[in-house]
């Protein structure tokens, strides 16, 4: 039997100044397990969109929920308790701090006797971390760094990854660890959520795509059908076609 998606937002709108929805009644549930990349063009409100699941745009309407949780009205700290985690655009970690202080950092909110062990398991998942923990945050490459970010956002075990633009800046290779490793906290349940600007590794890397434009979903659907439409090549992929040799997982991968 299919169950609803545990993170969904219905008739939800956001934005910045009174009256000016920059969401605007948008409906969706972020399927469990499962990448789903945000797509459209500049200023189409896909950073809003997460900003506002996670409760930091000035105001919203309609629902966010979690599960059974209503969080619409909760501050960004409650609704990372119920079990949204949100790594935001750009560099976001602490740069004069090494990365175990980093990783306790963002096990902060959890109880105190619970931090120690979800540090431990963090470092575990993520062993590209274990070998520099007492390195400063600021001196990894740009892919450590945003493994890092991944981590910090996971040490509390969240239900929803929240992730804005991951792959900006980096190499194709870290580029490439990045969405591995995204596929793999889907892979183990989570409800990935990730804004993304490079198109087709995005999509490649991802079982859902959602279109946004203006504030709203143009189109949603499997991620391989998506990249590989004519319309959404010419509209707004920039015309570009699906890159050789890059299969995307939802066309092929029964998973
Ligand atoms: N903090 C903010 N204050 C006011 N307006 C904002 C703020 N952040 C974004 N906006 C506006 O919201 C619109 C959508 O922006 P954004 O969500 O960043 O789009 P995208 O991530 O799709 O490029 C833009 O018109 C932008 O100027
Ligand atoms: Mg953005």
């Amino acid at each position: 039997m299919r169950t609803e998606p545990r993170l969904r937002v219905s008739a939800f709108s956001a934005g910045y100044l009174a009256d000016v929805p920059i969401v605007n009644e948008l409906t969706h549930g972020f399927a469990d397990g499962s990448v789903t990349t945000i797509v459209g063009p500049n200023g189409a409100g896909k950073s809003s969109l997460l900003n506002g699941i996670y409760g930091l745009t000035r105001w919203s309407t309609g629902s966010v929920r979690i599960g059974d949780l209503e969080v619409r009205r909760m501050p960004a700290w409650k609704r990372l308790k119920a079990g949204i985690s949100l790594v935001p655009q750009g560099r976001c970690n602490f740069p004069q701090m090494t990365v175990l202080e980093n990783l306790r950092l963002g096990a902060y909110t959890l109880p105190r006797n619970e931090r120690s062990a979800a540090v431990a398991e963090a470092l575990d998942e993520f062993p590209a971390l274990a070998t520099c923990r007492t390195r400063a945050a600021g001196n990894l490459s740009g892919g450590q760094q945003q493994l890092l970010e991944i981590a910090m956002a996971m040490v509390v075990r969240p239900q929803a990854l929240l992730i804005d633009e991951p792959s900006l800046g980096l190499s194709p290779k870290a580029r490439c660890q990045v969405f591995d490793k995204l596929q793999e906290i889907a892979a183990g349940g989570v409800s990935v959520v990730m804004v993304e600007q490079n198109v087709v590794e995005g999509l490649a890397a991802s079982d859902v795509a959602v279109v946004m434009t203006d504030g709203r979903i143009h189109r949603n659907g499997p991620a391989g059908e998506i990249l590989n439409d004519p319309e959404m090549k010419n509209v707004f992929l920039g015309g570009r076609p699906a890159a050789a040799g890059i299969r995307s997982r939802s066309a092929g991968d029964p998973r």
